[in-house]
């Protein structure tokens, strides 16, 4: 476990969220009584990661029902197939979202839910167990790469996909956390990953507390320790990953993938099966999220840029598949040819 909970659900019916735009200087939780407020909780990324905003918006859904005063199971289902659609709307890039309040919702279309109580339990018991999994998987993903890193790997890592990112452990940190754990020496290259700096703000916090070896370097500098140093790999994670491998990650990915195909340095992505979204053919038919123009304009609260400028803030970025070395999952590593070994992957039980 880390030494703190990016999610908890508490007695009495109450979401606490880790407030990620305050960390490092600041470790703050907020408490949450209803989805609406998880949804924009989403929104102003106090939580984000995939698999985060997945887990937070099921227990958003949990929070409609705990707090339901609806006295029939259609009037309940009605609460939340409303609650649903807003958590929807919250960002629309990361299929964990999309995910886990379809998964959540089909559990609440259950017609042996006759009773009111017996619903707002299923709602529940549901979110926590997409809690509790992602943890699981997110283990298994960093056992499931140890074969692919070196000892004495130096490693370049993009964004942020560690415990922050998910309910705990991580993605593609949690790969560099795992050979960490199990004796490697690890060096980690943490890309700042402007605007919102979650590499030099949330990954380098992270790995300070784990003792995990690193070092934060500007986003434009990667390029430069390709070509001069013996990078092993970069590892990055997933927002969304289409049928044929394309992925939708922080903006900046695709650049990071480019130059180290360039470079013969292997690239992987290291995702949970649940962002894999074989409903999306490739990556053209990904929805890039824009963000507001302050997060390019501003650091904190002081201004970069002249006033009035044009801005273009997409979040994330596609990475076509063939550059990607492969892609790590709970289930396995998958090698191209990606639109073949993903769907077998996806299809076994
Ligand atoms: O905009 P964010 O911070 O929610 O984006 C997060 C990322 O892009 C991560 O790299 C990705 O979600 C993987 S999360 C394990």
């Amino acid at each position: 476990m880390s030494g703190f909970k990016s999610i908890e659900w508490l007695n009495g019916g109450i979401l606490r969220l880790l407030d990620q735009r305050k960390l490092p200087q600041e470790t703050v939780y907020n408490d949450y009584r209803n989805g609406r407020s998880v949804a924009q909780a989403i929104r102003d990324m106090v939580v984000r990661g995939a698999p985060a905003i997945g887990a937070a918006a099921a227990y958003g859904l949990a929070l409609t029902a705990a707090h339901s005063q609806a006295e029939t199971t259609a009037a309940l289902k009605q609460e939340l197939a409303d609650m649903a659609e807003i958590l929807r709307q919250a960002r629309p890039t990361a299929v964990n979202l999309f995910w886990a309040i379809d998964r959540v919702m089909s559990r609440v279309d259950d017609p042996a839910l006759a009773a009111v109580d017996g619903l707002k339990t299923a709602v529940l018991t549901e979110a926590q167990a997409i809690a509790a999994e992602d943890v699981a998987l997110n283990k298994q993903i960093g056992r499931n790469a140890l074969p692919l890193i070196p000892d004495e790997a130096k490693i370049i890592h993009h964004c942020n996909t560690g415990s922050l990112a998910t309910v705990d452990y991580g993605t593609a940190l949690g790969i560099i956390r795992m050979a960490h754990e199990s004796g490697k020496k690890v060096l980690a290259l943490l890309d700042e990953t402007r605007p919102r700096l979650q590499g030099a703000r949330l990954s380098a916090w992270e790995l300070k507390q784990q003792g995990i070896p690193f070092m934060v370097i500007a986003d434009g500098a990667s390029g430069h320790f390709m070509r001069t140093q013996k990078i092993d790999l970069c590892v990055v994670g997933a927002d969304r990953i289409a049928a044929n491998g394309d992925t939708a990650n922080k903006i900046g990915t695709y650049n990071l993938a480019v130059v180290a195909q360039a470079n013969h340095v292997p690239f992987y992505v290291a995702a949970p099966t649940t962002t894999i979204d074989m409903a999306t053919p490739n990556g053209d038919a990904i929805e890039i999220e824009e963000r507001p123009a302050e997060e390019i304009t501003t650091i904190g609260n002081c201004k970069i840029t002249p006033d009035d400028v044009p801005v273009g803030n997409p979040a994330f970025d596609v990475t076509p598949a063939h550059y990607i070395t492969a892609i790590i999952t709970e289930r396995g590593v998958v090698y191209p040819p990606f639109e073949e070994n993903l769907g077998k992957m996806m299809n076994k039980d």
